[in-house]
């Protein structure tokens, strides 16, 4: 057993920022470089954004990896409960793998996108891991920070409140909440764009709003929403930033 491990070393949730790798912090970099295995959560077939990421800084070692595979993505609604079933099966199964590999003396990482405790997987491992070995969280830049410094657009001014709404929730719901805020991110368009985007206009916010897909990312590409097409397929890597508009002295 390597001496980290004997001192107990924690799975460590390493945030990897938004895309860039030049954006990740110097304690992300050294627990990429230092621990025995490195999990990434990916989709079937797929190679996963966070493990991406991480290749530019350590490059691809597969006796490293452990690829921990959705057993669902779209397939099946959110609100049906059998998603919550799967998810959690699998959250379980991941949860056995990784204690798995610390009882085999090695250390072990779990890349992630972004900031770790904002709206990522690694909540799901974490809550269920954080009473039964020592775990280590590594926050990150979020993808809205790098997508508002991307669009050149400062998110909040003065007194502005700002609102992140999930672009999943009802239509109704996300123009109500942008109708009553200074400024607003909405994430995870993927399908769910065409929505957002008749709710920025029902609230008012489609000639303010701006289009940040792949946000420091080699395919960044940033628009304003009104100059969006009609038939554009939004990809889950994108978001809508509103900026405020609050006091400047
Ligand atoms: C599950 S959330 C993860 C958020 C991440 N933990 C963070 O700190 O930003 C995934 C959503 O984040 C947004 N996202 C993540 N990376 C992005 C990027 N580079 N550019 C634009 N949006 C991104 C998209 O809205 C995507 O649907």
């Amino acid at each position: 057993m390597s001496e980290r491990m004997s001192m107990g070393a924690p799975i460590v949730g390493i945030g990897l920022g938004p895309g860039d790798p030049d954006l990740m912090s110097v304690r992300a970099r050294t627990a990429l470089e230092r621990a025995d295995r490195l999990a990434h959560f990916c989709k079937a077939g797929r190679r996963g954004n966070a493990r991406t990421i991480a290749d530019a800084v350590i490059g691809v070692d597969p006796t490293r990896e452990i690829a921990m595979v959705y057993p669902v993505t779209t397939e099946i609604a959110v609100e049906d409960p059998a998603y919550a079933q799967a998810l959690a099966g699998f959250y379980e199964d991941c949860i056995a793998r990784l204690l798995a590999e610390r009882e085999a003396g090695r250390s072990v990482g779990v890349l992630c996108e972004g900031d770790p405790f904002f709206y990522g997987s690694w909540m799901h491992l974490w809550r269920r891991l954080k009473d039964r070995v020592p775990v280590e969280t590594i926050p990150a830049i979020t993808a809205m920070s790098g997508a508002w410094t991307a669009a050149g657009a400062p998110i909040t001014w003065g007194d502005d409140v700002l609102t992140v709404l999930p672009g999943t929730l009802p239509a109704a719901e996300l123009a109500r909440r942008l109708r009553e805020t200074d400024a607003a991110v909405v994430m995870k368009l993927g399908r769910n764009w065409p929505k957002v985007r008749e709710a920025l206009t029902e609230a008012g916010l489609g000639g303010r709003a701006v289009y940040v897909e792949r946000a420091t990312m080699a395919a960044e590409r940033v628009v304003p929403v009104a100059e969006v097409p009609d038939d554009h397929v939004a990809p889950y890597f994108s978001l809508v930033i509103v900026p405020g508009d609050g006091r400047r002295p």
